[in-house]
């Protein structure tokens, strides 16, 4: 399809790190769609990415929304870094994908939560899972299946990000990675109802600076009856597994973001994602933007409701209480 350079959508990047990048490479490959502009407090990191797709590098994100007035807005900072990159966009009206986790205070995405809601924008988020066919074919099967018990598992390295071992910049590996897990849980099997979680940490000598737990474990009761599992663990070397089992009566369901392993009996059926959803979550973006779809799976008001029970059941493993999350509970604000 050859577009001309006027109709094709202008986008900036907010953040400069490893998943701008991903996110730049994707972008700058549709042909309805240019990256124009590339923010990030760090000039050398967005000058960086800036010449890897023909973008404009600028240091401050707001000259950048003012010099610029793109069409859309990728929010790519890290999770301490959230709220003015948002109420930028929204102040000045530009649609925005952001990525997950949404904050580390839930106030902070209330409050962006409630301004998209009065501004009436469009916005996404990076829970690309969603957009997996596996993840489609599942929730068919589970239409025909009731859940009955959900186990879902994060079990990791510590990821190359400074900021990801400290737990008010990053929010610790339930808010900031088994998130995933738990947007998919909803997605497929509904809303928690309570969670109860226990964490724990010992000394890491290779991450001094570390104050996050490095175990935790949860149980989980669903709306819809279903009880779960939850266990996160950043102590190994290597990606070992996260993703989500679900047991429904006789049929047992692995999902992984690269398999959906599928049991009924003791010769399971395994199948491979047949697409990308890490571009079409983006194309979604896109096209929703440019009025020529209505595919966003994530939008923020949806994404908010995932970050809600990550932060419970953070706060529940800091204070040893279950933690409700029925509509209307306040969260006790001493632990956001
Ligand atoms: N959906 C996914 O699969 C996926 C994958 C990787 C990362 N992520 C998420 O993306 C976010 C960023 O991760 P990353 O790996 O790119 O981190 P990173 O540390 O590599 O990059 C973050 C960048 O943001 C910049 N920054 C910080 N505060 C800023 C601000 N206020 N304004 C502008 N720029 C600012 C930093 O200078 C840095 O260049 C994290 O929340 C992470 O969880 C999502």
């Amino acid at each position: 399809m050859a577009v001309k350079d006027s109709s094709r959508l202008r986008i900036g990047m907010i953040g400069a790190g490893g998943v701008a990048a991903r996110h730049a490479q994707v972008l700058t490959g549709f042909p309805d769609a240019r990256v124009v502009a590339i923010g990030d407090l760090d000039a050398a990191r967005a000058t960086a990415l800036a010449d890897t797709c023909g973008a404009k590098a600028y240091a401050d994100p707001g000259k950048m929304l003012d010099d610029e007035k793109p069409d859309a807005v990728y929010i790519c900072v890290p999770p301490f870094a959230h709220g003015l990159p948002e109420l930028a966009c929204v102040s000045r009206g530009i649609p925005f994908f952001v990525e997950k986790p949404l904050s580390v205070e839930l106030a902070v995405a209330e409050q962006i939560e409630a301004a998209v809601r009065d501004a009436g924008l469009i916005t996404a988020t990076g829970y690309h899972w969603r957009y997996s066919d596996i993840v489609t074919e599942a929730a068919q099967i589970l239409a025909e299946h009731c859940p009955r018990v959900v186990i879902g598992s994060w079990l990791d390295k510590v990821p190359p990000v400074p900021w990801w071992v400290q737990r008010d910049r990053s929010g610790g590996q339930v808010v900031e990675q088994l998130t995933h897990v738990l947007d998919l849980l909803r997605a497929l099997v509904g809303e928690v109802q309570s969670v109860q979680a226990s964490s724990s940490r010992a000394p890491r000598p290779e991450h001094p600076d570390s104050d996050i737990d490095d175990v935790t474990v949860a149980t989980l009761q669903m709306v819809e009856g279903a009880l779960g599992t939850l266990t996160a663990s950043s102590l190994l070397r290597h990606k070992h597994r996260a993703g989500l089992e679900i047991i429904a009566d006789g049929l047992a369901l692995d999902l992984t973001e690269t398999e959906l392993r599928i049991s009924t009996n003791t010769s399971p059926v395994t199948r491979f994602p047949g697409n990308d959803p890490k571009f079409d979550v983006d194309r979604a973006f896109v096209d929703a933007v440019s009025g020529r779809g209505d595919d966003v799976r994530a939008p923020y008001a949806e994404a908010l409701q995932t970050h809600r029970l990550g932060l419970a059941i953070a706060e529940s493993a800091a204070t040893g209480r279950p933690v409700s999350l029925t509509p209307g509970r306040q969260p006790d604000p001493t632990q956001r």
